[in-house]
């Protein structure tokens, strides 16, 4: 029989590399837009599971700083599809409970994707639903270079001494300052890579990778990969 959630033991933040929606597409002879469409439908069924299980935070992948390199085209689309849910979710940010953040190279996304978000933020900052979290031009390195530049800045400023730099100081100078690192991390499409994802915040992840194309997934694959999550031993290198 198949084993239920145990909602007294649930991961409190899910991350997503949200993958294959190219292969959805392939497969049904559609243009690769077609896969996107089905993947942002899929991301909004997602979210909204996940807020009815209990989850307290979701950060999904939506475009990485790699992705910037495939054809214009398929960037404007996607970029595009991000300016529909920025603009969705703020004219739902009233009666929605969510709380949206977006992580990654703000300033590289066109000038009017970036107000939107900044207002965005701003409606739902106080909102006590789920944390949803999207990562945009993001990249675990980038990330990461960014918070050595800005904390050499404070270092030579004189502002931080250079004993003084441990992991939690370089945590808190990351996208994700205010936010726990995520308990399980799931990777759609079968590949097993995290392509530059949470490359510091999923040290202890549990890693979980299902065979469905993104656009496929859903709540039922959730539930199986938080159930699975579960049956795990998290030991963080104790005895
Ligand atoms: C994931 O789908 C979405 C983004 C990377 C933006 P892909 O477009 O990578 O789909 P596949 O991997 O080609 O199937
Ligand atoms: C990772 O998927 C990025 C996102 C899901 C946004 P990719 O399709 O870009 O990753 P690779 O190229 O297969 O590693
Ligand atoms: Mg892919």
């Amino acid at each position: 029989m198949k084993k239920d959630i145990d909602y007294n033991n649930l991961p409190e933040h899910i991350a997503i590399i949200m993958d294959g929606n190219g292969r959805w597409a392939k497969k049904r002879m559609l243009p690769h837009s077609a896969g996107h469409k089905a993947g942002s439908e899929t991301l909004k069924a997602i979210v909204e599971e996940a807020e009815k299980i209990g989850i307290k935070y979701i950060t999904v992948y939506a475009f990485s700083t790699e992705n910037w390199d495939r054809p214009k085209e398929e960037v404007d689309y996607l970029m595009n599809l991000m300016d529909e849910f920025l603009t969705d979710n703020l004219s739902a940010s009233k009666k929605n409970n969510y709380k949206i953040q977006i992580i990654g190279q703000r300033q590289r996304l066109r000038k009017d994707l970036q107000d939107k978000i900044k207002k965005l933020e701003l409606n739902t900052k106080d909102k006590k639903g789920i944390n949803l979290i999207i990562a945009i031009s993001y990249g675990g390195r980038d990330e990461i270079a960014r918070a050595v530049k800005e904390i050499s800045r404070q270092v030579v400023k004189g502002a931080i001494q250079l004993d003084r730099i441990d992991e939690a100081l370089v945590a808190r100078y990351l996208d994700t300052k205010d936010i726990k690192d995520p308990d399980l991390l799931i990777r759609t499409s079968g590949e097993q890579r995290t392509s530059n994802f949470l490359i510091w915040q999923s040290a202890y992840s549990e890693l979980y990778f299902s065979d469905k194309l993104w656009p496929d997934f859903n709540a039922e694959d959730l539930k199986t990969a938080i159930v699975d999550y579960q049956s795990r031993e998290r030991r963080f290198g104790g005895r």
